[in-house]
């Protein structure tokens, strides 16, 4: 293994690391355990090859990143923190307007390391879930982007790990080591949240990951960047700079797919497009209703006590809260939550602090919805009469109101029986999954791509699209 003498070095940042020999110790202690985890449960094979990535090496906007080939266990695993906003004042909650915490209370300890683990928790979870994924990579960009956001999910384990080293103690050691001991999909030692247990077998379902669960990403963090805690805060606006290139791969992925998929429908003039090698919409719809159902309940129950208490005392806040328009305290606000009544839905309006979570859920709903327009838009346009559709709220769901209802995609209240006849109509059954699987070959040539996808419209920071993303030995 690689050894690197120096620390702050070793580890871009802007923290002044060097000046803080308790934390850089803490660090040194867990770097080992740390590439122990990667080269285990990272990326499966390709440790040793040459990949083209980007680095963080700063924070300001223009230049904060490099790009170059280097071997992932080498890569530099950075901690960064945004520049100060909002004057340092709180923007929410019973302390709005008062300083922000450069420490943290002893009152919030507790609730503000669960969060910290809770975030932290799903970086190396999505690392293990697509380890085994680019032996069936597409074409090199593909497998270069995958391991792009490997490297940049385990970064995010890195700022979670830093928060806890330099602000929680000895308990912060203690679960910067459980976050590397919990694995995705073990029944013993599962990842905290559902989605993150899922297993991402195939590209098509790493597309949706990417676009469905990693924007559940960018909401939780965005709601995080508005902590109190300012170094939470500046951690996670940091995150979300790397955080918009995974759901770029996501949407393009998919673009891709359906772009090839819609050129042979027209060429073969035909929808049953399976027999020519080729993902077919109806398909395409099943993996959209799982993935965006399983992703909705990361936001939690439609009320909770803790999501209101969390924002009252200031630790999380709600996406781009500067930018809405009321007084940021909602002691007498109400908000819309819907629930089923006797099999018919009922809307009635609670408590705002109550139902952070359901607001932070249809923004999240709002956002998704414009990138599914934006694949309508590729399917009208190929002259194709088709659409896919986001699932109802209801559908499929594990937490909240609707856990115990049998509810299909278009939002009919169905007796659990004929939901079960109609499953697999819905979500992708034994067969699709199969069919999908037996697409998943690699291709490893620069500029090829497998046949169920098209090329991406740009190479990666304006190199050509065959350029050697990763250099195979
Ligand atoms: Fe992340
Ligand atoms: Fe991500």
């Amino acid at each position: 293994m690689t050894t690197f003498a120096d620390y702050s070095e070793m580890i871009p940042n802007n923290i002044d690391l060097n000046s803080d020999r308790r934390l850089k110790r803490a660090l040194e202690s867990w770097h080992p355990k740390f590439i122990n985890w990667w080269k285990n449960w990272g990326p499966e094979r390709y440790q040793e090859n040459e990949v083209y990535l980007r680095t963080a090496v700063s924070v300001d906007r223009d230049g904060w990143a490099k790009f170059g080939h280097v071997k992932m266990p080498e890569y530099r695993w950075g901690i960064f923190l945004n520049e100060q906003k909002n004057e340092g004042k709180i923007g929410f909650g019973e302390h709005k307007g008062q300083p922000v915490w450069k420490e943290v209370p002893g009152e919030f300890r507790g609730p503000l390391r669960r969060l910290i683990v809770t975030q932290g928790d799903t970086e190396p979870a999505s690392v293990e879930q697509q380890r085994r994924l680019a032996a069936t990579a597409p074409s090199l960009i593909d497998m270069r982007n995958l391991f792009q956001i490997n490297v940049e999910e385990a970064r995010h384990l890195w700022a979670m790990v830093y928060l806890l080293m330099a602000h929680f103690g000895r308990d912060g050691r203690e679960e910067a080591e459980i976050l590397l001991d919990r694995r995705s999909g073990d029944p013993d030692k599962p990842r905290i949240l559902g989605a993150f247990n899922e297993q991402t077998p195939d590209w098509l379902s790493f597309f949706m990951f990417t676009f469905f669960t990693d924007r559940d990403g960018k909401y939780q963090l965005g709601s995080l960047a508005e902590s109190a805690f300012d170094p939470l805060a500046r951690t996670c606006q940091f995150m979300l700079t790397e955080e918009a290139h995974h759901m770029y791969v996501g949407e393009t992925g998919i673009t891709r797919v359906i772009q090839k998929t819609c050129e042979t429908m027209r060429s073969k003039k035909t929808d049953d497009v399976r027999k020519y090698g080729i993902i077919d919409l109806s398909t395409l719809q099943k993996y959209v209703n799982f993935h965006f159902s399983v992703s909705l309940d990361l936001f939690g129950s439609e009320q909770s006590t803790n999501a209101a208490n969390y924002f009252t005392q200031g630790l999380k806040g709600r996406y781009q809260e500067a930018r809405i328009k009321d007084d940021h305290k909602l002691e007498s606000d109400c908000y819309a939550i819907t629930e089923i009544e006797n099999g018919n839905f009922k809307t009635s309006e609670v408590s705002a602090l109550s139902a952070i979570n359901e607001r932070l859920r249809d923004d999240y709903i709002a956002d998704c919805q414009r990138g599914v327009d934006r694949w309508n838009k590729v399917i009208k346009d190929a002259g194709i009469s088709f659409q896919i559709n986001l699932p109802h709220k209801a559908f499929n769901r594990q937490i909240g109101n609707f856990s115990e209802e049998k509810v299909s995609p278009s939002g009919s209240v169905l007796s659990p029986e004929l939901w079960d006849q109609k499953r697999d109509d819905w979500l992708p059954n034994d067969e699709d999954h199969e069919y999908i699987q037996s697409l998943m070959t690699q291709v490893d040539e620069p500029g090829k791509y497998a046949d169920w996808i098209a090329p991406p419209r740009l190479g990666i920071n304006k190199q050509d699209l065959d350029y050697p993303y990763v250099r195979m030995q």
